[in-house]
């Protein structure tokens, strides 16, 4: 089989990056997509970093058996722990990683401060410093952790007053600020970019780095003559570490709807 034709393979923690392969599909809908959810260990973000490490290289693994040409860690948190491990495990392979998009932000120059909302090992480990470092002095940059908010979408929640509640008692402490914009540190939060806009409101900006990972994977695809060229619609295979078709259907839904 020629290699063009493989599929790509994507991994989070659980449903959320479905928010960054859609965007692939949309820009790249000849290619064939696999994506992995680990749901069954999710959340990631409030675990020791050597779990997520080992969760990752397994679902590595499990991609790789699936033959796949290249593969997107769309999840912040293991990106964080593990895509230094698996760039040197597997030289040659494409391995994306995603981190949160504070530089199309602070390009923004907008009035106030930049809130980087995350999962709190995103924002303890060294990449995310690296990140600050680059950015601190151009900009007020604020980081939010958000234990718990990942366990919401994982439920199916994706409205409602209770995950408005609990946006609500995060950003208490800055609705009486300008707010210059919030960044999506974490590939779950585009899911609840609405009850978000509810609770700060609709005139701030919300950035996520699902379209510009997705530009990057095209990137790397081209320059090692890898993009499909085939004329047909790809196909679309998703798995889940819950063995359950509910949340398999649920995948395919955060696909296709609004957000
Ligand atoms: N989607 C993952 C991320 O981008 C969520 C991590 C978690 O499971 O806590 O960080």
């Amino acid at each position: 089989m020629n290699i063009k034709n493989s599929p790509i393979g994507f991994f989070d923690s659980g449903v959320g990056g479905l928010s960054v392969m859609r965007e692939a599909i949309s820009i790249m809908p000849n290619e064939n997509f696999i994506y992995f959810g680990d749901s069954q260990n999710a959340p990631y973000g409030t675990k020791e970093l050597k779990e997520v490490k080992n969760l990752t290289l397994n679902a590595v693994d499990f991609l790789l058996d699936k033959n796949v040409k290249a593969i997107v860690v769309a999840c912040n948190t293991a990106t964080s722990a593990a895509i230094e491990e698996v760039r040197s495990k597997y030289k040659k392979l494409i391995v994306i990683g995603i981190e949160p998009a504070l530089k199309p932000a602070v390009k923004l120059s907008r009035k106030g401060k930049i809130i980087i909302m995350a999962t709190p090992m995103t924002l303890r480990e060294k990449k995310f410093k690296l990140l600050m470092e680059k950015y601190k002095d151009e900009s007020c940059i604020e980081s939010l952790p958000c234990a718990g908010l990942v366990e919401f979408i994982e439920q199916g929640v994706l409205d409602g007053e209770k995950l408005e509640g609990y946006l609500r008692e995060k950003f208490k402490d800055y609705l009486t600020d300008d707010i210059a914009s919030v960044v999506l540190g974490c590939t779950h939060y585009p899911f609840v970019k609405k009850p978000l806009a509810n609770v700060i409101g609709d005139h701030v900006p919300l950035i996520d780095g699902g379209l510009g990972t997705s530009y990057e994977l095209e990137r790397k695809l081209i320059e090692k003559d890898l993009i499909n060229d085939s004329k047909e619609k790809g196909n679309i295979e998703i798995y889940n570490s819950i063995n359950d078709n509910k949340i398999i259907d649920f995948c395919y839904n955060l696909i296709n709807i609004k957000i």
